[in-house]
């Protein structure tokens, strides 16, 4: 590191940086993160470093001066009351006091009181209330506006729609009309296990873990199923809004207050605020210490470690703050994080168990993964019985073996891995085992490419990899087909029903109601499952091809840039390592699909079997541009049940049609469109005169304009 010339460090941040991003993204956008918040920080410590050492190489748009962004633009977005921002990370008791002396040094008072509180493993939302009733429901965003997910909010039943009567007593100050309270979203444990046993059950694949879960769900377009999931939260943090701008009371610019005067704070200290929180009826976790000195600080961190095996939710720390509101604001902000708060992150949780056999796995790309098949084993809240053994390069370097003893940990994903194995219990019975040189699916011969650790199945038709293909088709972030789980891909397969993607558009009713376990209602379920994957936006459509490297962030830039197959296709290395986010390696992923005869072949059998009609092809900005038809400029707001298509659909095609669809009804809104039971918005529309469309006359201007665009 010491003999690195500057261009080699400048290139080293430029990696680090893009990394960072990238995994930011991984997590805050697409909710499916790769590496563990472990590995995470220990990339972002990298790059702290590098760049505390250079600050010359500083830059402004450096992942360590911004907080990850998770806004979507599915939603409505509207900017925060107040900064939403991160927390330092600290790892070891070590840190905690090298806070404290910061905190001490910047105060010129070493008699700092300190509370503790969990640090859930959730997503943040921040829910405002106004004049006692919830109004509005946000996620983090990007820290400076958020997504606007008012709707799913309401759903939680732990969040009360309206507060009692004697609210704004509550608070110390007088004429309090609106405040904000922020917290962490989460799935029980409990709950998300119930959940995933009905999925399974639905033959639909499980939902990674509570985190993503959340996260997912918090974005899901449809409040009812929102409501179906049972989130829960906790809140942390209340202050005071200014019930005419929606910006949070007493706080000046945001930025460094150390030097400026002192605020009125709203409550005197952290446990205050806390037990006002409890008293509008707002949850909030029962774990609330404090602490006067690092003695104590570290007891509590330890007593919280301790609890964290048998609690419902997920914590992956805990939070430390200065307790006394004014000094909080004496203390005030980094770009990033408050001077007056440091998160102390636990280990990850670990457990030991014995590893039977090792079984391979093979992918949609053929990449043949090593599985550890082990004894059943509590780890974080849920049961594991496989782990990850990533690629016989680390088989080889870990060397582990049949039989042997491992520790096993949680990553970022549901996937556990093995850490490392306890040689020390070793008994001479372990058993070594060797790379195979055939693919134990199809039995082809295993390949392994020039300067690639992994090693694949060298047959493009091996049906383990057609299986991987169909399932990435019909995920979530892909066409997301109702209907269609992984046991259905393997039985359609087993029996030779469809061969490879392009032939689920060819499953007839009849057949499918005849198979094992199935009927009428699953076959028609699975057909408009399809015929629904055919209307799926653009962006969705890329990344259900698969191509390797690109995932959904990547697939949504393809999409704005490239709005029709046919420029995908044309596109070069060069010019689509020139769009955001995408790099020279991602760019020539994406030429090398279109210029293989798989991905050729693809692509043709998919629009021969009318999956990529001209029309869903068309670019919403294109769309709006040839858009002279009764849809394009105007702002709607779809509310209510709609029967021949849902919201989202609804909200696509008015969306493809140049017009702007958005959550609240507003004097800017021009129409709304009011399906069965519409509610407060169809009397808002009302009260605002705005022009009320029923299902049937949406449909009949829909007819209409699909005509003339
Ligand atoms: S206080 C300025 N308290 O951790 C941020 N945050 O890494 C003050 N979190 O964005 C946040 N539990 O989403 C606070 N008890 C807790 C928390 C908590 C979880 C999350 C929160 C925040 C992130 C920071």
């Amino acid at each position: 590191m010491q003999n690195q010339n500057p261009q080699d460090i400048l290139a080293t941040i430029r990696r680090l940086r893009a990394e960072i991003d990238r995994h930011n993204d991984l997590y805050y956008k697409d909710s499916a993160p790769e590496i563990s918040d472990v590995e995470f920080d220990a990339l972002l410590r990298r790059l702290q470093d590098l760049e505390a050492a250079h600050p010359e190489l500083a830059d402004e748009a450096s992942p360590t001066a911004r907080v990850g962004s998770d806004s979507d633009e599915r939603f409505p977005s509207a900017p925060h009351s107040d900064p939403m921002l991160s927390l330092q990370n600290s790892y070891d008791l070590a840190e905690v006091e090298a806070f404290h002396q910061r905190v001490v040094k910047d105060l010129g008072r070493s008699d700092v009181t300190y509370t503790v509180e969990p640090k859930m493993d959730g997503v943040a939302v921040a829910v405002r209330y106004l004049d006692g009733k919830l109004h509005m429901g946000l996620t983090r965003g990007d820290g400076s506006q958020g997504d606007v997910i008012t709707a799913n909010v309401v759903t939680f039943t732990e969040i009360p729609a309206r507060l009692a009567a004697d609210w704004a007593q509550l608070f110390p100050l007088d004429g309090v009309r609106a405040f904000e309270a922020r917290g962490e979203a989460y799935l029980k444990l409990s709950r998300f296990a119930q959940l995933n046993e009905e999925r399974l059950e639905e033959g639909l694949d499980p939902l990674a873990n509570p985190r993503n879960a959340t996260a997912g769900t918090l974005k899901t377009l449809d409040s009812q199923e929102v409501a179906r999931r049972g989130l829960s939260v906790f809140f942390y943090q209340l202050f005071l809004l200014d019930p005419e701008t929606g910006k949070r009371l007493g706080r000046q610019e945001a930025g460094n207050l150390f030097d400026g005067p002192a605020q009125e704070p709203d409550f005197a200290d952290h446990q205050q605020e806390m037990a006002v929180l409890r008293q509008l009826g707002l949850p909030v976790n029962p774990f609330l210490r404090t602490a006067g000195d690092l003695d104590s600080l570290n007891a509590h961190l330890r007593n919280l470690e301790a609890m964290r095996p048998d609690l419902d939710y997920q914590i992956d720390g805990a939070v430390i703050k200065v307790d006394s509101r004014l000094w909080q604001e004496r203390l005030g902000f980094t770009a990033k994080a408050p001077r007056w708060g440091l998160a102390f992150k636990f280990a990850a949780e670990e457990a030991v168990s014995l590893l039977h056999t090792i079984t391979l796995q093979v992918g949609r790309t053929g990449v043949i993964t090593p599985v550890a098949e082990l004894e059943p084993v509590q780890l974080a809240g849920t049961t594991v019985a496989r782990a990850t053994l990533h690629n016989w390069e680390e088989i080889g370097r870990k060397d582990i073996r049949q039989g042997d003893h491992v520790v096993v940990v949680k990553g970022g994903d549901i996937i556990p891995k093995v850490l490392r194995v306890l040689t020390e219990q070793r008994t001479g019975q372990e058993q070594q085992v060797l790379p195979p040189e055939r693919c134990p699916v199809c039995d082809h011969a295993t390949v392994q490419k020039e300067g690639e650790v992994a090693l694949r199945c060298g047959n493009p038709l091996c049906p383990a990899v057609t299986a991987g293909r169909l399932r990435h088709f019909a995920s979530r972030n892909g066409c997301d087909v109702d209907g269609l789980g992984g046991r259905s891909i393997d039985m359609f397969l087993e029996l030779g029903l469809v061969q490879d993607v392009p032939d689920l558009f060819q499953l007839r009713a009849d057949a499918l109601a005849a198979l094992p376990g199935w009927g009428e209602r699953s076959a028609q379920r699975l057909l408009a499952g399809l015929d629904q994957a055919r209307r799926r936006p653009w962006q969705n459509k890329i990344f259900a091809l698969g191509i390797p490297q690109v995932g959904i962030t990547t697939a949504r830039t393809l999409a704005r840039h490239h709005p029709q197959i046919h420029s995908l296709e044309e596109a070069t290395a060069e010019g689509l390592a020139e769009l955001e986010d995408i790099g020279p390696i991602v760019g020539q992923a994406v030429v090398d699909f279109f210029a293989g005869s798989a991905g050729r072949r693809l692509v043709e059998d998919l629009k021969a079997a009318g999956f990529f009609l001209e029309q869903e092809e068309l670019p919403r900005e294109d769309a709006a541009a040839v858009g002279d038809n009764w849809f394009a400029g105007k702002k709607f707001v779809i509310t209510g049940t709609l029967s021949e298509m849902t919201r989202d659909e609804a909200k696509e095609r008015v969306i493809r049609l140049g017009g702007k669809v958005t959550g609240s009804v507003s004097k800017n809104t021009d129409v709304l469109i009011a399906g069965e039971k519409a509610g407060s918005k169809l009397d808002k529309a009302r009260q605002l005169e705005l022009t009320i469309l029923d299902e049937a006359a949406f449909l009949e201007h829909l007819r209409t304009a699909d005509g003339e665009a």
